[in-house]
């Protein structure tokens, strides 16, 4: 009877231990199959301050498609910011996507250590997102797929604030690019200045 009984205990551990296995080989193998990505964008793709590249952990699916084809159609940027990714996607077969997709979607969202801000500022920070960013990137900057506007929540201040530079100085979005790149260097370039973005970017980091 006991013996029975451990049969079955046996046969059910291999039935289910066996998915588990062939999703961590799985993983195992992405990883070293996109790790010429991930040389610079950190292992965990947690994004990496020495070459300024950004997180792409819980990167929107529909977004990194769209931000590899403009860096492989060359209209992402005017400045040399892109060139490394320029270089970069074409190691990339287009048809590898989807699988670089799950191995980003298993990825865990790590922030930085987000830097010190004071109540004021998170407040004004919280105002200012919800006044003039919350309706294209979300209320929880979560992003909007319909908007083509990319989650803002996952990033970290550094990327944050280098990428608002680049629409707002118009290296990023002009006429070469797509029409969300574009919507976004106009939007960032309307604001009023008292608008202070590095109190918007702290509230979005915290
Ligand atoms: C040599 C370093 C380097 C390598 C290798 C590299 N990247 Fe990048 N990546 C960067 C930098 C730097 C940026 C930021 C450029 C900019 O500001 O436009 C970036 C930006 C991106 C973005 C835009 C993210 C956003 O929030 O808009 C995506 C997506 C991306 N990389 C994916 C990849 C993938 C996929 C690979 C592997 C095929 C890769 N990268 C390899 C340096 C690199
Ligand atoms: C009218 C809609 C709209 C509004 C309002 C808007 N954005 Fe955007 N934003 C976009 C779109 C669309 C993109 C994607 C552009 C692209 O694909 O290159 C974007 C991209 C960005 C990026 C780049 C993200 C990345 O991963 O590279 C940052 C940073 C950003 N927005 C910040 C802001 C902030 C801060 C505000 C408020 C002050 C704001 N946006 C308001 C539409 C908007």
């Amino acid at each position: 009877m006991i013996s029975r009984f451990l049969q079955i205990m046996f046969v059910m551990q291999l039935v289910y231990s066996f998915p588990l296995l062939a999703q961590t080989v799985d993983k195992e193998s992405l990883l070293h199959k996109f790790s010429f990505c991930l040389v610079c964008h950190g292992y965990q793709a947690q994004g990496n301050t020495t070459v300024l590249a950004p997180p792409l952990a819980g990167i929107e699916p529909w977004y990194l498609s769209s931000s590899l084809a403009a860096y492989r159609a060359g209209t992402r940027h005017t400045s040399a910011k892109a060139l490394e990714m320029q270089a970069a996607v074409r190691m990339l077969d287009e048809s590898d996507e989807p699988q670089l997709m799950a191995l980003l979607a298993q990825m865990p969202t790590v922030r930085e250590e987000a830097e010190a801000a004071s109540i004021q500022q998170l407040e004004r920070g919280a105002q200012g997102y919800a006044q003039y960013c919350a309706a294209c990137h979300g209320v929880e900057a979560e992003g909007n797929e319909l908007l083509a506007a990319p989650g803002l929540a996952r990033l970290s201040s550094w990327y944050l604030q280098s990428a608002w530079q680049a629409f707002r100085e118009g290296n990023r979005g002009d006429s070469q690019a797509s029409s969300a790149a574009q919507q976004m260097r106009q939007y960032s370039q309307s604001l009023p200045t008292d608008l202070a973005i590095e109190d918007v970017i702290a509230f979005l980091s915290n």
